[in-house]
């Protein structure tokens, strides 16, 4: 797709584009080879990681997929358990990795509303020891998970609990930094009671590629095998670690703007008779009728704006779609003339 000719991109916030700063940034990287260890901007952005949310290591991956992988796999051994959302991208949107690659297999479970998994349903699908069963290893969560921030105190229940069955826990922090700017906590009271977390740098962060993998020093010695064996380490990775400090030095802040943007863009959908939620981050749906999903696309896409309209239509607001694009598109949705509502 030539994406030159569209203006403003709401389908996800992993299309931003690294800034002039951020470019410049990666210019001027010190680098030397990730796989001996030696890179030292990789170094520094591990370093800095680690420390901002309380783990011992860090390790630096070119996707969140990799990262949610390699921990995966070094939570659990073959034929090993993990209890997952059915919403999750560990389970739903990563290949299967976690069966294929790994041999480990998914329990998934439903999630509820607000994105939790029951203690209940948890409690549950936990199984006995028995020679049936694969053991049950791990609870990997996601928070903001389409959207939606866990609830502080499940979190800290959740996780109690899964500790008292002997179970890891794992997050899929791809976005949690939407999570802990909508919730004004620091970054290791967002990580409280996890043995993993993955934190991706290039969703609303803006960098152009790159997760971080937060765990034990154990626990990452056993990560950076299995991302070997992934074929994910890089060489000189200095220059995307470089875009991933610059990240995190400027484009957490702005992610408030974000969320005003979804909420404003939310409201303005809902003034027009559509039904869409109060979003709680950069994430809100909008359902449109059936009839109208393919007439609605292409009228968009004429106005220079690209969207993935569905019957349950997602919309992502990033640093890429500033208030004044959020007005454009609003004006493209009150301009189509097929409303039947
Ligand atoms: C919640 C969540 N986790 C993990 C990922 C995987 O990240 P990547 O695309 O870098 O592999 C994504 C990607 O969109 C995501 O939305």
């Amino acid at each position: 797709m030539d994406v030159s000719r569209y203006d403003i991109d709401l389908r996800s916030d992993t299309v931003t584009r690294p800034s002039p700063g951020m470019r410049a940034a990666m210019a001027g990287a010190d680098v030397g080879d990730d796989v001996y260890g030696d890179d030292p901007t990789v170094n520094r952005l591990q370093a800095f990681v680690a420390e901002r949310f309380g783990f011992e290591r860090a390790l630096f991956f070119a996707s969140g997929t990799q990262s949610n992988l390699a921990a995966l796999m070094a939570h659990c051994g073959r034929g090993d358990e993990y209890l997952v959302g059915q919403e999750a991208h560990t389970y739903s949107y990563e290949g299967g990795g976690a069966a294929t690659l790994g041999s480990i297999q998914p329990q998934p479970l439903d999630n509820e509303p607000d994105g939790s998994i029951s203690i209940g349903r948890i409690a549950k699908a936990i199984k006995p020891h028995d020679i049936h069963f694969a053991p049950t290893r791990l609870l990997a969560l996601e928070n903001t998970i389409g959207g939606r921030v866990l609830p502080p105190e499940y979190q800290r229940q959740v996780t109690a609990f899964a500790h008292e069955k002997n179970l890891r826990t794992h997050l899929d922090g791809a976005r949690l930094f939407n999570a802990i700017v909508k919730l004004g906590v620091d970054e290791r009271t967002a990580v409280a009671g996890f043995d993993s977390v993955s934190v991706c740098l290039s969703k609303g962060l803006g960098a152009p590629a790159g997760s971080v993998l937060l765990g034990s020093r154990n626990l990452i010695d056993e990560a950076r095998r299995w991302r070997k064996a992934l074929g994910g380490g890089m060489r000189q990775a200095g220059v995307l670690a470089a875009a991933g400090i610059y990240a995190l030095e400027h484009n957490v802040r702005p992610l408030a703007e974000d969320h005003a943007n979804a909420d404003y863009l939310a409201r303005g959908l809902r003034e027009l008779g559509l039904k869409s939620e109060p979003p709680q981050t950069n994430i809100l749906y909008v359902d449109i009728p059936e009839s109208q999903t393919e007439q609605l696309s292409q009228h968009l896409e004429e106005r220079g704006i690209l969207a993935t309209v569905r019957t349950r239509t997602r919309l992502v607001t990033h640093l890429d779609a500033p208030r004044a694009k959020i007005d454009i598109a609003l004006r493209a949705f009150r301009d189509y003339p097929h409303w039947d509502l």
